[in-house]
């Protein structure tokens, strides 16, 4: 038992040393979705691939994304037995300038799994990034590093719809759909 103990406590400081989460995330289903009348971010041909179901494709945005225009939401649902009973989660992000959100949310959770020039072309996004460029980029079989993800994220099927907006109208988005399980030591 104490043994036992002992090499739980083990493996999660060297979890903690490492910076390795507790919890796996691979990708569901990515679904595009069309804007309201126009649409200006197309996500058609980001697939996932292989056995790792990878990040694959390519996006394009239209049109210079700069702050005063330009906005993302992000909804969040969280099916825990993962049986698409979805509720909705409390950490949503309303609509919210668009630099200020590749700047918080993409520098959070996206780009860590990149690399900039090899696995993508998209540029690195930091504190002076605005307007997020227009252009077709490409994605090359990307896994999520959850490096720098919260500690506590709900296991199970989570999925985030997210919403561009221009001038008030929905320009199109991606929903993810992701399943979260706790790392097998
Ligand atoms: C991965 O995406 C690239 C475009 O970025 C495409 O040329 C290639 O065919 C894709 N691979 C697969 C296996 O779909």
């Amino acid at each position: 038992m104490r043994r036992t103990l002992l090499l739980i406590f083990l493996v999660q400081l060297v979890r903690y040393i490492t910076a390795e989460q507790s919890y796996v995330v691979s990708n569901e289903k990515l679904e595009p979705f069309e804007g309201d009348s126009e649409t200006l971010v197309l996500f058609d041909t980001l697939k996932t691939i292989g056995r790792e179901r990878a990040l694959n494709g390519s996006f394009k945005f239209l049109g210079e994304m700069n702050n005063d225009d330009f906005k993302v939401s992000v909804e969040l649902y969280s099916s825990p037995n993962g049986d698409g009973d979805f509720k909705r989660m409390v950490m949503d992000v309303p609509q919210t300038s668009i630099c200020e959100c590749f700047k918080k949310f993409y520098v959070q959770f996206v780009q860590p799994s990149l690399k900039q020039g090899e696995t993508t072309n998209f540029p690195i996004v930091d504190e002076d990034t605005c307007p997020i460029p227009e252009g077709e980029y490409y994605i090359k079989n990307v896994l999520f590093n959850t490096e720098d993800w919260p500690q506590q994220v709900p296991r199970g099927i989570v999925k985030a719809i997210i919403t561009f907006w221009s001038g008030g109208k929905n320009v199109g988005g991606l929903i993810v759909v992701v399943k979260i399980e706790d790392r097998q030591s």
